[in-house]
């Protein structure tokens, strides 16, 4: 499954517009992202600059059973730092995040979780998920 799903309605997530860093924290420590807006993925799978959309496209492999359309929660993410700088999950994040086992004030569906660069990131992988998160290459 890819694309929108056409059930829910888009959230309001700005791009960002300055560099910033993602570190994801996984199973053999910790591994940093650079953005750069000019390059910054506008293609599925999740919204247009999520922090999904970031890590694959970094070559980091994470769970995304839906295709990035809000309608799973295998993409679960704990934001232990910047989160702030991200757009508020809507209704359907929300509803769908409480299928998550371990739900913190912290979690996100990185495919909706869209940062605007204002900060850096920091990212936990669940535990369950972290042997999905590796480097390639
Ligand atoms: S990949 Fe299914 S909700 Fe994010």
């Amino acid at each position: 499954m890819a694309g929108r799903n056409p059930y829910l309605t888009a959230p309001d997530a700005p791009l960002a517009t300055r560099p910033f860093a993602i570190v994801v924290i996984g199973d053999d420590g910790e591994v940093r992202v650079d953005v750069d807006p000019a390059t910054l993925p506008n293609h599925e799978p999740g919204l247009p600059g999520s922090v999904l959309s970031i890590l694959l496209a970094a070559g980091l492999d994470v769970e995304h059973a839906c295709g990035g359309v809000c309608a799973c929660s295998t993409c679960h993410v704990y934001v232990e730092a910047g989160g702030a700088s991200c757009n508020e999950p809507n209704d359907d994040e929300a509803d769908m995040l409480d299928t998550a086992p371990a739900l913190r004030a912290t979690s996100r569906l990185s495919c909706q979780c869209v940062p605007d660069g204002s900060s850096d990131l920091r990212v936990r992988i669940p535990r369950w998920n972290r042997n999905a998160v590796r480097e390639h290459g």
